[in-house]
């Protein structure tokens, strides 16, 4: 179909090369912005559809244009006016460099760096979510409009956290397939600014698709592992986030991870790509993560030939390659008649249909408010107070001994703060961070409060592997009213190709803790930097340890919001959004993907909705300093399902499922028709304690009896609500059984089970009966 330039298309091309002179000033960038460019290009023409535009502008290019339009680094097609463009750009919490589309060498200089997405998910603010993503779209495109970035963004991660040790955990929003659905939907709502058109203000990439949760673990590696997922996992952890990210947040990119997934390549998985184009009805181009299609030949050895991998990935529909190959290989592979253009042509569609709703090609329309940002729109104030309410509605307080914390009203006359990570701003960016605006270490924060605070860094680094530096910080603790120890992680720990083998504090940074508590005047304070789960049993119990708070990587303004809540001007609120395992957990395979417990080979399941073992802090712990307490003001007693709508089979034929309260068990077959079982449960919110702050009601379900393949139970919804002290408020939350309580089964095909449910709020528990 595009094989050919139809024939009035090509006499108008010459046309338009005697016409429009390419002037150096507009057209390079926009090729449509000269008034004359509709009549000559189709492509041109904003009346057209934007498929009619897409088609347009392929049937001009050549195949060598064509081939050199697959990578993330496209190259122009001057004769047409055409730009090149860095499809790559980076911007999880901040503009960053980890892609080469953003540059910070223009009159950019920084970019607000909020904090890492899982100290923001912590939250359990939607709004918040929401926001930030808003707040870093108008960094990212003022710096667009500057010329230092690009207009497709590689963010958000919204991989499940499945394993406490994988390297790039702190990049998402946590283990919860509802949380990070959510988190999903909101980060590319705010992001990309769509109109009622289907205009992009940005574009925002869902990656990585999928099951992808691996960097290195004894000998696997992300670039080669085969992710062995059930079906069953696939529906109810792992496809979740992916799904609402393009059915409700509409994301105009995909990425494909580099692991298979069952034998087959993410990127040559045609079933699941054509799943989220058919099924979930997804509008967007998909790229391959870097060199994902190189690896498929050259490390995965899947196929046998270079050419192979690009028919394997062209024709599943994949339609840009992050890296050289498709450069490199797409030619020989047509040559060979591996492919045909027609395999090309698709891609490009989608592609340019992309660049199209960005307004990439047409002259800049100056009534979008868009476009007019520019570098006083970066780093400023309100961006700064958004960056600080997400660190200080992230923050976890994990231990107040007898109310230790909050310092206030007490009189601190010398605080000490000892650890390597104490008087670093570059550790409070986590992973991909670009230049912050105006970092305030944990140091520069709690000066700002006490003049006399005193810094040793105890050991010389996060891996902390010698005792070279305690006396000193031994001395400095023994001497100083507060003592504040700064431990945990830094990206030597974990990032990106990097997992960790232990959840323990890094080298001897326990004994360092331990140490300085042997010695002060009076219980210290833990404060935990990193993404993934620490085990501090050691300090949970230890009363010489007052509080411990974890701070993720808490972004540019981490040591003012440190000291807001050490000094009571800032009520802790933040939940894990992770489950905080012992370091006995390192002794499950990091490779073994299977969230449900298998106990025959003492497996033990994974996530706070499967495992039962010990933990170190559950899923959604987190203090306040105040005390709140809960009531139902209303919940259902009982959900009929009518009839017809529905296949009942009873348990006893479903061998999956052990029976054990009696109740006949049944499913409901077709779950799409169960729109009228939708519900909400209002719950009183009553603030006990001395202070106002926020509470983030976190609604559970379990199924009554206890099934194997069941979850222990899962999160059905959540609100953050703010209640001043001695008052109550009311929060509603909604409930849609086929989304929320329904469990895939053996074969991946979601179901409801009937009987006995039960809603938990901590330990409050109503009960109630889906019956049809
Ligand atoms: C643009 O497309 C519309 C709709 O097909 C058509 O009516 C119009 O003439 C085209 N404009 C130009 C300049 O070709
Ligand atoms: C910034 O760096 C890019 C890539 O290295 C270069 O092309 C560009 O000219 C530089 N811009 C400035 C203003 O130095
Ligand atoms: C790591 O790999 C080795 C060799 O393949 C294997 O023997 C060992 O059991 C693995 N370790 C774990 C914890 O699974
Ligand atoms: C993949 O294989 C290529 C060619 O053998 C090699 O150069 C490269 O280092 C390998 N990459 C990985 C990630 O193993
Ligand atoms: C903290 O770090 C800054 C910047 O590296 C350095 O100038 C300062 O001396 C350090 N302060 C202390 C108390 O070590
Ligand atoms: C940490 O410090 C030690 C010296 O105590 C040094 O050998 C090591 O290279 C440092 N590690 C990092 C990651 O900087
Ligand atoms: C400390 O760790 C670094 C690497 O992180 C290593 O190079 C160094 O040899 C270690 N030092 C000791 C004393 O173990
Ligand atoms: C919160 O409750 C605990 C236990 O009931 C109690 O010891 C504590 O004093 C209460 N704290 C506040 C701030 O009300
Ligand atoms: C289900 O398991 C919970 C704890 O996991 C236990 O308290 C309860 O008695 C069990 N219920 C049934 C019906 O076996
Ligand atoms: C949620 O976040 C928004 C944006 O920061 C904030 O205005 C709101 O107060 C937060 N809600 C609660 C209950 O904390």
């Amino acid at each position: 179909m595009f094989d050919e330039i139809p024939k009035p298309l090509g006499s108008l091309l010459c046309l338009l090369l005697l016409l429009i002179p390419l002037s150096s000033s507009t057209l390079p960038n926009r090729p449509c912005a000269s008034s004359g460019a509709a009549n000559a290009f189709p492509f041109c023409n904003s009346s057209l559809p934007l498929l009619t535009r897409a088609e347009s502008l392929v049937s001009l290019l050549t195949l060598d244009e064509k081939i050199k339009q697959l990578s993330n680094t496209a190259d122009a097609v001057p004769r047409l006016g055409l730009p090149a463009y860095e499809w790559w750009s980076e911007a999880l919490h901040g503009l960053c460099t980890n892609g080469p589309g953003v540059l910070f060498n223009g009159s950019i200089r920084a970019a607000t760096v909020f904090p890492q997405v899982i100290l923001t998910a912590a939250s359990f603010n939607r709004t918040l979510w929401r926001e930030v993503a808003r707040a870093i779209a108008e960094e990212a495109r003022a710096m667009h409009n500057v010329g230092q970035a690009g207009l497709t963004f590689w963010a958000p991660n919204i991989n499940i956290f499945r394993d406490p040790r994988w390297g790039r955990g702190q990049e998402t929003p946590g283990e919860d397939p509802l949380t990070v659905s959510t988190f999903a939907v909101e980060y590319v709502k705010g992001f990309q600014h769509e109109d009622g058109n289907g205009g992009l203000m940005l574009s925002a990439c869902c990656k990585h698709f999928t099951a992808y949760d691996l960097e290195k673990w004894n000998g696997s590696a992300r670039y080669t592992f085969n992710a062995k997922v059930t079906e069953q996992d696939m529906e109810d952890t792992f496809q979740p986030p992916f799904k609402s990210c393009i059915t409700e947040g509409h994301a105009s990119c995909l990425m494909c991870a580099h692991n298979q997934v069952n034998g087959i390549p993410s990127c040559a998985r045609e079933d699941l790509l054509n799943q989220a184009r058919n099924d979930w009805g997804f509008e967007g181009y998909i790229t391959s993560d870097c060199d994902a299609v190189a690896i498929i030949y050259e490390n995965q050895t899947y196929s046998s030939s270079p050419e192979e991998s690009i028919a394997d990935v062209l024709k599943a529909g994949m339609d840009i390659n992050c890296g050289t190959y498709l450069l490199r290989h797409t030619k020989s592979a047509i040559e060979k008649g591996k492919i045909e253009e027609k395999d090309i042509n698709r891609a490009l569609l989608n592609l340019f249909t992309v660049q199209l709703r960005l307004g990439r090609f047409d002259a800049e329309q100056n009534n979008q408010w868009f476009n007019h940002l520019g570098h006083t729109d970066v780093c400023t104030e309100n961006h700064r107070n958004l960056a600080l309410e997400a660190t200080r509605q992230g923050l976890v307080l994990l231990k107040n001994e007898n109310e230790f914390l909050p310092l206030k009203g007490q009189k601190v006359e010398s605080i000490a703060v000892i650890g390597p990570a104490g008087n670093d701003t570059d550790i409070l960016g986590g992973d991909y961070t670009g230049i912050p605006c105006r970092p305030v270490s944990i140091l520069e924060g709690i000066q700002d409060y006490i003049e006399n605070t005193i810094y040793v860094p105890g050991c010389q680094n996060v891996s902390c592997n010698s005792t070279f530096g305690f006396d000193l910080a031994t001395d400095i603790a023994r001497n100083s009213d507060y003592v504040i120890v700064v431990a945990g992680l830094s990206l030597t720990e974990e990032t990106e190709d990097l997992d960790r083998v232990s959840l323990l504090l890094p080298g001897k940074q326990m004994e360092l803790v331990n140490t300085i508590s042997g010695v002060t005047k009076r219980p210290i304070v833990l404060l935990l930097i990193g993404g993934g789960p620490i085990d501090v049993s050691f300090a949970k119990e230890n009363k010489d340890i007052g509080g411990i708070i974890w701070i993720g990587y808490p972004g540019e303004v981490g040591g003012q919001v440190l000291a807001e809540v050490l000094f009571g001007d800032y009520n802790p609120d933040g939940r894990l959004p992770i489950t905080w395992y012992p370091e006995s957990f390192t002794n499950v395979p990091m490779s073994d993907m299977n969230m449900r417990p298998d106990p025959s080979r003492s497996y033990p399941g994974r996530t706070y909705r499967f495992y039962t073992g010990e933990t170190v802090y559950k899923f959604g712990y987190g203090l306040s300093y105040s005390n709140f307490s809960y009531k139902f003001l209303s919940a259902p007693d009982k959900l009929i399902l009518s009839l017809p709508s529905i296949e009942l089979f009873h348990i006893s034929k479903i061998p999956d499922y052990v029976r054990t309260d009696g109740l006949d068990h049944v499913y409901i077959k077709d779950i799409s028709s169960c729109q009228d079982l939708k519900f909400s449960v209002r719950v009183s919110v009553f603030n006990h304690g001395g202070m106002n702050g926020a509470h983030t009601v976190l609604l559970f379900v379990r199924h009554r009896s206890n099934l194997t393949d069941y979850p222990v139970k899962q999160l059905i919804g959540f609100e953050r609500v703010h209640t001043n002290y001695g008052e109550t408020t009311e929060v509603e939350i909604f409930v849609d059984p086929c989304k929320h309580i329904s469990v895939a089964n053996k074969q991946g095909k979601r179901r409801l089970l009937l009987g006995a449910h039960v809603l938990m709020l901590e330990d409050l528990e109503h009960e109630f009966y889906i019956q049809a």
